[in-house]
């Protein structure tokens, strides 16, 4: 764990530095919790957004994309639940004025018992090696199968209190296990209240509760109000879905882990529309496309899982989670929501409008079904940088092993496709032909020209903002106007024509040899 830590922290640093995540106005000391994304973050993003829209959009004849306000009318929150509903177990210290969601102190509590059994279990393993059976261990070891029965029956409490939203019972569980603010160790805790997570602000032309507007703290809402709008004037049949990539809003107790819960972040959100009773095969035909979107940008299967909701949302008859697995362990990247007719029957309720589909083959109106993939694009960019960023070793100039940082990341993903560099700064034929090669390539993809120190430190530079390709000018350009392209990975150099280098780096960063590998009939 100590060990993953290191590596996390060493990720938050890198990405810092090399321009991919800014503290947001950290000359102010920030508002904590909020984050900008520099120039190389800004184009992953792009890249990664590009990806999930060509892939649900373009590639598929019955989605279309739109693209709503973040302002919707304050009924919209009454009707999908979120004014009522959308809450998380706030508990204050009363000593040291920190806020704590209730149940993520309670999780921690959790964890810390299960670090406990893996730090003796550690022993074990040391002492008995291949012969070491965990399972046996949990049960029979006197402090350990102690550990584990609490673990076990706070968990079913903890579950038990949060379905039924029962702060008493969540206040009564961080009494018992004698819980300690861990910043001050203080036990001195106010009552467990829920806290909503919307952000609200007021318009200028309305005074008071009627001018109250929130900021959306999903996108899904925009869509469903906007059904019919697309149905008609896209003619779409059932099923047919609608997507949308933009901002959510969500006030979090706790936002932690740099950007994986966050208070301003952006979802790509995807509703399907479906017949009643059809639902269940949408929501497995997702899951498993879902699924396959990761893997074919080359997160590997191991990374992933599926993780069933243990409590389901009273509008869902199925929900999943597929996790990837963090540095801090596996943590939810997408949800996929089976949401019956609940959004759409709440508008038609609140709205008085009719959110029916004509089913020209049945002869029939209906209120459709909704099967729902979203996921958190900063999520993905995370699990995108933690699982690019590695250490390795490679020879210098002089054939020495020397550690690298570099951000294997997908060619198709990464910022800067390629960087121009001649060979020395002080010969300006090179240069100047460096620079010509640089302003035709321009046009195909995002370049870098880089013409200062050592060759070895710009591969350096370039390997830790993830360039899959080097182009190098060197004196052998000036007699048969050829260059080498430096594999970023392999660190192979192949010597190739100058009027090839497009083409060549253009077929290898293409999403749609990715998008390909998803379109399985
Ligand atoms: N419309 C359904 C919905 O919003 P959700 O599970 O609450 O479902 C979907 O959120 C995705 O949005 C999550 O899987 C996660 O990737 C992302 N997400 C949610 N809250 C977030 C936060 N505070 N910071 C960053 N990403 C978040």
């Amino acid at each position: 764990m100590a060990a993953q830590d290191d590596v996390f922290k060493k990720l938050v640093s890198h990405c810092k530095e090399y321009g991919f995540v800014f503290p947001a106005s950290e000359i102010y000391d920030g508002p904590g919790a909020v984050y900008d994304y520099g120039p190389y973050g800004a184009q992953l993003r792009n890249h990664i957004k590009e990806y999930w829209w060509k892939a649900m959009v373009q590639m598929h004849e019955n989605i279309v994309g739109i693209d709503a306000a973040i302002f919707m009318h304050p009924t919209t929150w009454k009707a999908s639940g979120h004014v009522d509903a959308f809450n998380d177990p706030l508990i204050d210290n009363k000593d040291s004025k920190k806020r704590y969601r209730a149940d993520v102190l309670i999780e921690d509590y959790i964890s810390k018992l299960e670090e406990k059994i893996n730090k003796e279990a550690e022993k074990g393993r040391k002492k008995f090696g291949e012969a070491f059976d965990e399972a046996k261990f949990r049960k029979t070891h006197p402090q350990a199968s102690k550990w584990n029965t609490e673990a076990i029956q706070v968990n079913d409490r903890l579950q038990a209190a949060m379905r039924e939203k029962d702060m008493a019972a969540l206040k009564q569980i961080i009494e018992d296990c004698a819980i300690a603010d861990p910043e001050s160790g203080s036990r001195n805790w106010t009552e467990v209240r829920q806290f909503n997570l919307m952000f609200s602000t007021q318009l200028g032309n309305i005074a008071g509760e009627e001018g109250k507007l929130y900021l959306r703290p999903e996108t899904a809402q925009g869509i469903f109000v906007n059904f019919l709008n697309v149905q008609k004037t896209t003619r779409q049949k059932l099923p047919f879905g609608i997507a949308q990539i933009g901002k959510a809003f969500r006030n979090e107790i706790v936002a932690r882990q740099f950007i994986f819960r966050m208070r301003e972040f952006e979802q790509m959100e995807m509703q399907f529309f479906v017949k009643p009773g059809e639902e269940m095969k949408w929501y497995h035909y997702w899951k498993a496309m879902r699924l396959s979107w990761h893997q074919a940008i080359g997160t590997p299967a191991e990374k992933l899982r599926f993780h069933d909701h243990e409590n389901l949302a009273h509008y869902a008859n199925a929900a999943v989670d597929i996790q990837f697995d963090f540095p801090f362990g596996f943590k939810e990247i997408e949800g996929i929501h089976s949401r019956t007719d609940f959004d759409l029957s709440q508008h038609q309720k609140y709205s008085g409008k009719k959110m029916q589909y004509f089913d020209p083959e049945a002869n029939e109106s209906y209120v459709p079904y909704v099967v729902e993939t979203s996921i958190g694009l900063d999520r993905m960019f995370l699990a995108v940088m933690s699982q690019a960023f590695q250490e390795d070793l490679v020879p210098d100039a002089d054939g020495k092993e020397t550690s690298r940082l570099v951000l294997r990341l997908h060619p198709a993903l990464a910022p800067v496709k390629c960087a121009v560099l001649p060979l020395v700064k002080n010969d300006e034929r090179l240069t100047q032909k460096a620079e010509d090669i640089f302003n035709q390539l321009k046009f195909s993809f995002n370049c870098q020209y880089d013409e200062k120190d050592a060759i070895g430190r710009r591969y350096r530079r370039q390997d830790a903002i993830g360039t899959p390709y080097c182009v190098t000018i060197d004196h052998e350009t000036l007699e048969n106007d050829t260059v080498t392209i430096r594999d970023r990975d392999s660190l192979k150099q192949d010597r190739v024509p100058v009027h090839e280098v497009a083409a060549i780096i253009s077929s290898r960063i293409d999403i749609n040899q990715v998008l390909r590998l998803l379109d399985r009939p």
